[in-house]
């Protein structure tokens, strides 16, 4: 047994991701220590931004006729398509940045489609935490209500196109006590917190007892 844990925040050890992610490897770990894990970190170690567009072209060129550039792009793409799959369990913490995906996961996730034949489910009834965190709140009602871009595309990816059995921790307003703008927001940012980070340790503990 594998997991694989990806990470892609820009904000070093002040990541609100990475700081769920580790409660749900720390849970993970306390009763399944033997499992070793597979860290990739996409914004420390990011992927080249034109490798994907390579790795389009490369597909649709004869072998033979292929660029280096192709070919090294077409062999990553299918490198990070087979780690996905080959994991047993996947832990992703991937941030909301300008209302949408990360860059780097994009490129990730660009990258893996192309990987892998056309509608292969990498991760077909395999248990995957996904933690996104957000800075403000876009729930019903806000003023910011379907702003949030990055969600529903991961979830649509992750479940609709791979097959996974999804278990999403979020948690909103991690700006609060970082712009000021947000103050009014202390209680509600903290109640937050705390579920998010409850969440984490039942999402650790489902992930290795199932
Ligand atoms: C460059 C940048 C852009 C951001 N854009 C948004 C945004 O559009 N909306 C929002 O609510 N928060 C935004 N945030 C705040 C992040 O969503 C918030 O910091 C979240 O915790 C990110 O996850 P991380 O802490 O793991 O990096 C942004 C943060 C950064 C650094």
């Amino acid at each position: 047994m594998t997991l694989l844990r990806i990470d892609a925040t820009i904000q070093g050890p002040a990541s609100a991701s990475a700081a769920l992610a580790d409660l749900v490897l720390d849970e993970f770990r306390t009763v399944r220590p033997d499992v070793p894990v597979v860290n990739r970190h996409l914004a420390i170690d990011p992927l080249p931004s034109d490798a994907w567009a390579n790795a389009i072209h490369g597909s649709f060129t004869p072998e033979e006729q292929r660029t280096a550039a192709q070919v090294e792009a077409l062999a990553l793409a299918a490198g990070l398509a087979d780690e996905l799959q080959a994991a047993d369990v996947v832990v992703l913490a991937l941030p909301f940045y300008n209302f949408g995906v990360s860059q780097h996961a994009k490129t990730w996730f660009d990258l893996v489609l192309a990987g892998a034949p056309h509608g292969t489910r990498l991760l077909e009834g395999k248990q995957v935490v996904l933690v996104t965190t957000r800075g403000g709140a876009y729930g019903e009602g806000t003023p910011r209500e379907g702003w949030d871009h990055n969600t529903d595309y991961l979830r649509r990816i992750l479940v609709d196109v791979w097959g996974a059995d999804l278990t999403l921790v979020e948690r909103e307003f991690t700006m609060v006590g970082v712009n000021p703008a947000l103050d009014e927001f202390t209680e509600l940012a903290a109640l937050l917190k705390k579920e998010a980070e409850e969440a984490a340790v039942v999402a650790g503990r489902e992930l290795a007892t199932r």
